[in-house]
């Protein structure tokens, strides 16, 4: 997919950049299919650096997740951790304290995002955001509806966002989880710069809503209109809504 190549040579270019910075802000990263050959092509580029800049590069890694499942952790195949290793840590030999992620196992979920989220904040905040996009308009995990002054926090997950997530769960919905800790929209909009993502005919209507529909709850992406750097990566399926012909 063309688009996959030029986000790859945007996200591969920001990160060269960033071996420049001395102290550069953290990279914020989604998990789910959109990005998947995202991750295995930037994979495929960032092993093709120099052994001194690809050092370089593992050495100064610093990602945050957007979110958890509760109940999952990294021995589950399906948690976004072990989805993060697969992807990014394993082939880039990336230590686990280096790509953070909620801990879906806290015996306290609720201080566990509060704690997240001041990690985060202690580290600068995110730099460049990438971002995938829910069906339902959701961003992270924030469901809607969701405003923009939402911060990290534990958060029920829509049936809709589990039947759309019950493919890596053997399609059985009883085993999706039904709670997650989720980076909120305040946090997200506190980014430098935002990219959201967006590939499939599946996203089309969804994707034609939020270009145009004012920010509002009942679509949570939407709030990223308020954001002045936010970029768009959608593939022609995403534009094909019967709407936008
Ligand atoms: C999931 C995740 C999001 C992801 C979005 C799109 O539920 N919480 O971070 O970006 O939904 O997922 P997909 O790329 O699989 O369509």
């Amino acid at each position: 997919m063309e688009v996959v190549s030029s986000f790859v040579d945007f996200f591969e270019a920001r990160l060269y950049e960033r071996l420049n910075f001395l102290n550069p802000k953290p990279i914020g990263l989604p998990t789910g299919r959109t990005m998947e050959p995202i991750y295995e092509e930037l994979v495929v580029r960032l092993q093709c650096w120099p052994q001194s800049d690809f050092d370089r590069l593992r050495l100064g890694w610093n990602s945050f997740n957007l979110d958890e499942y509760l109940g999952l952790g990294i021995d589950h195949s399906q948690s976004f951790h072990s989805y993060m290793a697969h992807y990014l840590g394993q082939p880039l030999s990336l230590k686990q304290s280096q790509m953070h992620v909620p801990n879906g196992l806290s015996i306290n979920p609720e201080i566990e995002a509060q704690s997240y989220v001041r990690a985060l904040n202690k580290a600068g905040g995110i730099g460049i955001q990438v971002l995938g996009l829910g069906a339902n308009g959701h961003v992270g995990f924030n469901e809607p509806p969701c405003g923009p002054w939402e911060t990290c926090r534990v958060v029920s997950l829509s049936n809709s966002t589990r039947k759309q997530n019950a493919f890596a769960f053997e399609n059985d919905l009883k085993k999706v989880p039904s709670k997650a800790i989720t980076l909120g929209l305040k946090d997200i909009l506190r980014a430098d710069e935002i990219h959201l993502v967006v590939f499939g005919s599946d996203k089309a209507d969804i994707l034609f809503k939020l270009l145009n529909t004012r920010p509002q709850d009942s679509l949570p992406a939407s709030w990223l209109r308020t954001h002045n750097r936010v970029f768009l990566w959608a593939d022609e399926d995403a534009l094909s809504a019967e709407n936008f012909l």
